[in-house]
């Protein structure tokens, strides 16, 4: 969907689809070289990281293997508690294994924080994190993440796997929701 679909929706774009899709290919470039000589699990995290999952994926000019996970914060305003429910696991045993986790955003970062643990507690043998976007102000736990994207100030951002009630995620960039949409 392009941004003229969506033009009073939107009140700004904040990163555009040609610097996104620069900024995978450069990732993928470092990840090709840190990753040299071993195997590499993307682990996706539902439903926000499927578009970049697809793109870093598809820049990767090496063997990669993919599963998913689906999580969700214990009900609805408790996402502060860091209490995560596993809504679908992993489809295969971790053990040895090099992870890297692949997520549209780290936002107050409980929901990554919580996963390398988890990860990190079936046997992998490295866990690491990819993030699309990071909120650098949001953050309530400090979480080491290896790749990032863009750091971005706190706004309501949609797009590129971002949602607002499930819409928007198939934007090609990212944006910031227009406030009438949501106030
Ligand atoms: C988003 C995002 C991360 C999490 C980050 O998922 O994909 O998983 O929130 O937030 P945190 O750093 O504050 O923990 P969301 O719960 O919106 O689910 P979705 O990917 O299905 O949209």
């Amino acid at each position: 969907m392009d941004l003229e679909s969506v033009r009073s929706e939107v009140e700004r774009v904040i990163v555009s689809e040609a610097d996104l899709q620069k900024r995978l290919q450069e990732i993928a470039r470092t990840i090709e070289s840190d990753y040299r000589d071993k195997d590499l699990l993307l682990i996706g995290v539902l439903k926000g990281a499927v578009m970049a999952m697809a793109d870093l994926a598809r820049y990767l000019n090496r063997h990669v293997e993919m599963d998913w996970m689906a999580v969700s914060s214990y009900g609805s305003g408790t996402k502060s508690s860091g209490v995560v429910r596993i809504l679908k696991d992993l489809d295969k045993d971790i053990t040895g294994r090099n992870v890297l986790i692949v997520e549209d955003i780290v936002d107050t970062g409980l929901t990554l924080d919580w996963m390398r643990t988890n990860l990190e507690s079936r046997g992998a043998q490295s866990v690491e994190i990819f993030t699309v976007l990071r909120k650098p102000e949001s953050a309530m736990v400090k979480v080491d993440v290896k790749y990032v994207g863009f750091d971005i100030p706190k706004d309501f951002v949609i797009g590129y796997g971002l949602d607002f009630n499930e819409k928007y995620r198939n934007l090609p960039f990212i944006g910031v929701l227009a406030k009438h949409m949501y106030e």
